[in-house]
C-alpha cells in the first residue's frame, strides 16, 4: 500500500509524533477536448486511481521540509515561509511552494511551516498531470492543516494560477479541476467559460479505457504550448473585429467559416479552427456517449486527433505511430493523442474481448518502427482529491 509506505518514510525522516495526516490526489486523462480550456470550450476529462500521495505534519516555526519518494537522491529539500521564490534547483518543490505562494496571494496566508513526504505512481513526463495532481494535493493539504475554507474548485484554480503565475506554464484550468473535482467512473464535461460542469458515466458495458504512454516527451512542451497559447488570443481578437464573442468557444463550425478570413495568418486560422471544431466535437461526443452511442463517440476521438496533428501540430511521429496502429486494431472504438502533445499519452476505447490483441499488436508495431517499448495501463477511473483515513 503506497499510503503506508509514504506514512513510514514520513516517520522515519520526521518522528512520530504529533498530528501527522494522509491525503491523496489523482492524476487524470482526458476522453476529448483538448486544447479548448484556454479558449472557453469544453472539455471531457476524468480522474485515475493512479496520482500523488502525501503525507504531512504542521511545525511551530517557519521552516518547510520536503521529501520525494521519487526522487530519494535529492534528500530531505528545506526551505522557508519566507523564501518562497521560485528556484530551477529547487525541482519538484517548486510546485508545491507554488500553491503555498498562492495561498498568501489570494488573502489567505499560511501561518507556520510544515513537514511533506510524497510518493507518486503517475509515470513521469507521461502527460497525466502529475504537476496538476501535486498542486491540488498541496492545496487540499494547506487547507486542512491551516483550517482555510477554500472550495474544491477554489483548489483548482488555486493550482491553475501557481502553475501559471509561480511556475511560468500558461496552462488551462482543466487538469487541476479534473484532480479537484473527480468523480468515480465519471468523466466531468466541463464548460470552461463559466466552470459549469456536470458528471457523465464513462462505465462502459463492453469496453474499457486504455492509456499507452510512448515513453517520448519532446523538450518544446513548455513553449510550443505558450505560443499555441498566444496564437489563439490573437486570432480571438482578429475574430472579434467582425464578431462579438469571448473566447473561440462561443463560436459554431457554420460561424467560424463566415468569419474566419479575419484572421490574417494561414497558421492562425488552422489553430482556431481546430479550438473551435474541438469544442463542438466534445458537445456532440457527450451527447453521443449519453444516448450510448460509442461508436460516434469513437469516431469523434479520431476526428479530435486528425486536427491535433494537422492543424493544431501538437503531435509527433512517435504518437502518430501508436494512434495509427491502434486504429487498425479490430475493437478499437477510438483512439487519440491525450494532453498537452509532444509525446506522452494516447488513451484508447477498447472492446474488453480485444485489450489482449490491441497491447500486443500496438505494442510490438511500436517497438519496430520506434525503438520504444511502450506502456499500457488499463484505466480505473476515481475520485477527486481527498484526505484519507
Ligand atoms: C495541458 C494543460 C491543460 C490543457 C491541455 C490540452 O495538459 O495543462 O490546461 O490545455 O494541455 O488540452
Amino acid at each position: 500500500m503506497m499510503k503506508n509506505e509514504t506514512l513510514s518514510k514520513f516517520k522515519e525522516l520526521f518522528g512520530e509524533d504529533g498530528d501527522i495526516r494522509c491525503y491523496f490526489s489523482p492524476g487524470r486523462v482526458n476522453l476529448i477536448g483538448e486544447h479548448t480550456d484556454y479558449n472557453g470550450g469544453h472539455v471531457f476529462p476524468c480522474a485515475l486511481t493512479l496520482g500523488t500521495y502525501g503525507v504531512a505534519r504542521k511545525r511551530q516555526d517557519r521552516t518547510i521540509r520536503f521529501f520525494s519518494q521519487n526522487f530519494p537522491k535529492a534528500g530531505v529539500i528545506e526551505t522557508s515561509l519566507d523564501d518562497l521564490a521560485y528556484n530551477k534547483e529547487a525541482g519538484w518543490t517548486n510546485y508545491p511552494k507554488g500553491v503555498a505562494w498562492a495561498f498568501s496571494e489570494k488573502g489567505q496566508p499560511i501561518d507556520s511551516g510544515f513537514d511533506l513526504v510524497i510518493n507518486g505512481n503517475i509515470p513521469n513526463g507521461s502527460g497525466l498531470s502529475s504537476s496538476a495532481s501535486l498542486e491540488v494535493l498541496m492545496g487540499i493539504i494547506l487547507n486542512d492543516l491551516f483550517e482555510k475554507d477554500f472550495s474544491m474548485i477554489d483548489l483548482a484554480c488555486i493550482g491553475q494560477f501557481s502553475e501559471n503565475n509561480f511556475n511560468g506554464m500558461n496552462c488551462g484550468i482543466m487538469d487541476q479541476f479534473a484532480v479537484a473535482m473527480g468523480k468515480k467512473d465519471c468523466a466531468i464535461f466541463l464548460d470552461t467559460s463559466d466552470l459549469s460542469y456536470e458528471y457523465a458515466s464513462v462505465k462502459l458495458p463492453d469496453a474499457k479505457i486504455v492509456i499507452t504512454n510512448s515513453k517520448v516527451k519532446h523538450s518544446l512542451v513548455d513553449s510550443a504550448y505558450n505560443q499555441r497559447r498566444s496564437e489563439c488570443e490573437t486570432a480571438l481578437k482578429e475574430l472579434q473585429s467582425v464578431v462579438s464573442i469571448q473566447g473561440l468557444g462561443d463560436l459554431t463550425e457554420e460561424e467560424f467559416e463566415a468569419h474566419k478570413d479575419a484572421i490574417k495568418d494561414p497558421i492562425r486560422q488552422l489553430r482556431a479552427k481546430h479550438a473551435v471544431y474541438e469544442n463542438q466535437r466534445t458537445i456532440k461526443a457527450v451527447a453521443a456517449l449519453k444516448s450510448n452511442d460509442i461508436e460516434t463517440f469513437g469516431q469523434l476521438m479520431n476526428a479530435s486527433h486528425v486536427s491535433l496533428r494537422d492543424d493544431y501540430e501538437v503531435s509527433c511521429e512517435e504518437i502518430d505511430v501508436l494512434v495509427d496502429l491502434a486504429w487498425n486494431v479490430p475493437g478499437v472504438i477510438g483512439s487519440r493523442i491525450t494532453g498537452g502533445g509532444f509525446g506522452g499519452c494516447t488513451v484508447s476505447i477498447v472492446k474488453n474481448d480485444s485489450i489482449d490483441s490491441f497491447i500486443e499488436t500496438v505494442g510490438e508495431g511500436y517497438k519496430q518502427q520506434t525503438g520504444h517499448e511502450a506502456e499500457f495501463y488499463v484505466v480505473e477511473i476515481g475520485d477527486g482529491a481527498s484526505k484519507l483515513a
